[in-house]
């Protein structure tokens, strides 16, 4: 009977108690997590020859998304910039041009982080959570190259 009741209030307790556990990342803005959204990472290893987590991300946009994409991106660009992101040593978008100098429609991110943990929550960041929603509707194909510096 002691047994059913110290179960009975634990099961009562637990939704508070989860919701007392401090978030792990800032999903600030009323907006919920994304974390729903997070891409897989477990096929990257854990750790490179540097320590560092470091990508070369291209995309394609979508014809007529362009100025959307950018502004999004530019949005992370300057996020990191404010220093709200100490593990992000490296976040720097270019736009690929063809031998006209026109915009070809493909893009180049290029990010450099100090492990893996801070590459996920720099996705769980505002601006992060920001690309996880919209991309889908923004990006026609995309490919990401996990590089070492050596
Ligand atoms: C919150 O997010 C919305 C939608 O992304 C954006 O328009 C708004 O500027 C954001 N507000 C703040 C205070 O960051
Ligand atoms: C990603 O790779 C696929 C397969 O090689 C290719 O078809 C696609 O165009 C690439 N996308 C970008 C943005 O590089």
């Amino acid at each position: 009977m002691l047994f059913n009741s110290l179960l009975l209030s634990s099961l009562l307790l637990f939704p508070a108690w989860v919701a007392a556990i401090p978030r792990q990342y800032d999903v600030s803005n009323g907006t919920q997590s994304c974390e729903d959204l997070l891409p897989d990472a477990s096929a990257f290893p854990d750790t490179t020859s540097s320590g560092k987590f470091m990508f070369f991300i291209r995309v394609q946009v979508i014809e007529g998304k362009q100025a959307e994409l950018e502004d999004v991106i530019s949005n992370i660009d300057n996020f990191v910039k404010s220093g709200a992101e100490p593990d992000t040593l490296t976040h720097r978008s270019v736009r690929e041009l063809g031998q006209d100098g026109n915009p070809t429609g493909f893009y180049t991110v290029i990010e450099e982080f100090t492990d893996k943990e801070a590459f996920i929550t720099h996705l769980l960041s505002p601006a992060g959570c920001r690309l996880l929603r919209e991309g889908p509707s923004l990006i026609a194909s995309q490919n990401l190259t996990l590089v070492d510096e050596f």
